[in-house]
């Protein structure tokens, strides 16, 4: 599975990286994944605390679920693979770009600012029902009254406000996908890599990221403990948990990057 050039195209002039990551990257931090061994989804039905109707059937459950997760991720601390990330930005600077499905906000407590976060995060609220713009919230909403939007307050409704994560059936923000296109394509033709870290390539679109990155000529790298579901679809697979696998894939090049 080896590539001419590999992680080594780093060093050429103009080249680009674009990095995908997922559950596995916060594993080492104590955060649960989603699909592994007790992972979230054994405990919790997707339908009942990652859907619409799964909000509008019992609000308090999805933001017990929620909260919950918004207090573990502010108990726990980003680890060497996120760091590795944040370092390599500072590197490539607007060369780098970092899409993330992760809703911890870890990738920004380890300094990355070139920060997509596709699915979302659990650090800001919004209206389920007007289009009030997301604000910074880290309040734990565990039991009793439910937050309510002012905005719609004051024409007279009463929306509940819901967390600002993309739940299954719902759209990714046009701007992000928007934003990742014009990225790669001006990678399109220089020296493109494309890494995938700690994802199981089980959701779409972010796992069909690698399909558009090899389309537009990015060398490909997965990053994982154990094989994805898209495993095939890269041209390398480094088997390892990212808290030591992606600093040492940058440390081969650490005296040559820019
Ligand atoms: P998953 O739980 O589906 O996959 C995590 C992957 O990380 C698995 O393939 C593991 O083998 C791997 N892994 C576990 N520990 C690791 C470690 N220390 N180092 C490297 N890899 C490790 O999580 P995601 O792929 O992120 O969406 O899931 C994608 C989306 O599905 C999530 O964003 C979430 C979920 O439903 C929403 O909630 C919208």
């Amino acid at each position: 599975m080896e590539i001419a050039g590999g992680i080594d195209l780093l060093r050429e002039e103009g080249a680009r990286l674009l990095v995908l990551t997922g559950a596995g990257v916060s594993a080492e931090s104590g955060l649960r994944t989603f699909r592994d061994s007790n992972g979230l989804w054994e405990e919790h039905r997707v339908e009942d605390v990652a859907s619409p109707e799964g909000f509008d059937r019992d609000p308090q459950l999805v933001w017990r679920f929620y909260s919950m997760r918004r207090n573990q991720a502010k108990t726990v601390e980003p680890n060497p693979g996120h760091r590795a990330l944040a370092e390599v930005e500072k590197r490539l600077g607007d060369r780098f770009m970092l899409v993330t499905q992760n809703v911890d906000g870890l990738h920004q407590r380890a300094g990355s600012e070139r920060v997509i976060e596709i699915h979302g995060s659990l650090f800001r609220t919004k209206c389920s029902g007007c289009d009030l713009e997301p604000f910074d919230d880290h309040a734990a909403y565990l039991e009793g009254t439910l937050p309510t939007c002012d905005n719609c307050e004051k024409r007279g409704g009463n929306s509940l406000l819901r967390p600002d994560i993309v739940w299954f059936g719902e759209m990714l923000d046009p701007a992000h996908l928007q934003a990742i296109d014009a990225f790669m394509r001006r990678a399109a033709g220089k020296p493109f890599v494309f890494i995938a870290a700690g994802t199981s390539g089980a959701v779409w679109p972010a796992a069909g990221l690698v399909n558009q990155a090899r389309s537009l000529g990015a060398s490909t790298i997965l990053v994982n403990a154990e094989p994805a579901e898209n495993t095939a679809r890269f041209h390398r697979f480094v088997q390892g948990k990212s808290a030591s696998a992606l600093p040492a894939l940058f440390d081969l090049n650490a005296s040559n990057n820019r």
